[in-house]
C-alpha cells in the first residue's frame, strides 16, 4: 500500500530550481533513507512532505499522504493530519524545555486524545525510562534526541520524517535507535523516511535512494566518502 506519492513535485526559492519534478511512490511498512549532497535539496524535500513549506503549482497534486492529496487541506486540516498521521525527528522540532521527557513524550497522545501509557514504555524503549521525571536541561544531547525519536513515534504515526536522526549519536546508540525505527515501523505499518550522510545508517534501512539535481534514483552504492 502507498503511505507516501510524489507527483512531479517542483520547489524553487527566487526562481532558483532546489527540487524539480520529483516523482516517488513510498510503501507502508517500508523504511527509506535518502542520501545525495549537501544543499541538494533533501531537508526541503522533507519541509514539503511535512507541510511546513509549500511546493511549486504544479496544476495537481504533487503531495499525497495516505491517499491525502495536501495541496487539497486548508491549515487546519494540515495541522490535524500532521499531528494524527506524521511523527517528526527534525532538528527544529525541539522537546518542550518546560515538560518532563515523559510530558514531551506523551504530548502527541495528548493532543490526539489517546491513552498516555505508551508515553512511558517508549521512553523504556529509548533507554531513559529511568530519566522520564527530569527535565530537558538536565540530558545530554544524544538523550535530547532520543526523547525526540520516542515522542516521534509514540502516536504510531503512518509516516515518520527524519533529518538526520543518529547525527549527533555514537555508533552504538545510533544502531540502537535505528533498530527501534525499524521495528516501530514493521510493527506499525508505517513508513519512515530518513535522510541521512551515514553510510553506515543508510544500510540499515530497506532501501536507499540518492536525491541529486536529475532527481530521484534508488541506489545499493553509497558515496565512498561519506563517514
Ligand atoms: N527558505 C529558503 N529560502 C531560500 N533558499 C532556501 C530555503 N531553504 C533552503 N534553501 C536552499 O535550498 C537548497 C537546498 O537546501 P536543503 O537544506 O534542502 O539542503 P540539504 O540537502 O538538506 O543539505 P544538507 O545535507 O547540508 O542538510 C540550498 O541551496 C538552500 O540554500
Ligand atoms: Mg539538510
Amino acid at each position: 500500500m502507498t503511505m507516501l506519492e510524489l507527483r512531479q513535485l517542483s520547489k524553487s526559492y527566487n526562481g532558483r530550481p532546489v527540487l524539480d519534478r520529483l516523482s516517488w511512490a513510498f510503501q507502508a511498512g517500508e523504511f527509506v533513507s535518502i542520501m545525495g549532497d549537501s544543499g541538494v535539496g533533501k531537508s526541503t524535500l522533507l519541509n514539503l512532505i511535512a507541510g511546513l513549506d509549500t511546493p511549486d503549482a504544479n496544476g495537481g497534486s504533487p503531495i499525497i499522504v495516505d491517499g491525502i492529496p495536501m495541496s487539497g487541506l486548508d491549515d487546519d486540516a494540515a495541522t490535524r493530519l500532521r499531528r494524527a498521521r506524521m511523527g517528526f525527528i527534525f532538528q527544529a522540532f525541539h522537546v518542550l524545555p518546560h515538560l518532563t521527557l515523559l510530558q514531551n513524550v506523551a504530548l502527541p497522545l495528548l493532543l490526539n486524545g489517546l491513552p498516555t501509557q505508551r508515553a512511558a514504555e517508549m521512553l523504556e524503549a529509548v533507554g531513559l525510562g529511568c530519566r522520564e521525571h527530569d527535565f530537558p536541561h538536565q540530558i545530554s544531547g544524544g538523550q535530547m534526541q532520543r526523547v525526540a525519536i520516542a515522542r516521534a513515534l509514540v502516536h504510531r504515526p503512518a509516516l515518520v520524517l527524519a533529518d538526520e536522526p543518529t547525527g549527533n549519536l555514537d555508533p552504538d546508540t545510533a544502531d540502537a535507535i535505528l533498530t527501534l525505527l525499524q521495528r516501530e515501523i514493521k510493527a506499525t505499518g508505517a513508513c519512515a523516511i530518513m535522510v541521512t550522510h551515514s553510510q553506515h545508517a543508510a544500510k540499515k534501512t530497506d532501501k536507499i535512494l540518492h536525491l541529486s539535481s536529475t532527481g530521484l534514483k534508488e541506489t545499493t552504492i553509497v558515496n565512498p566518502f561519506a563517514q
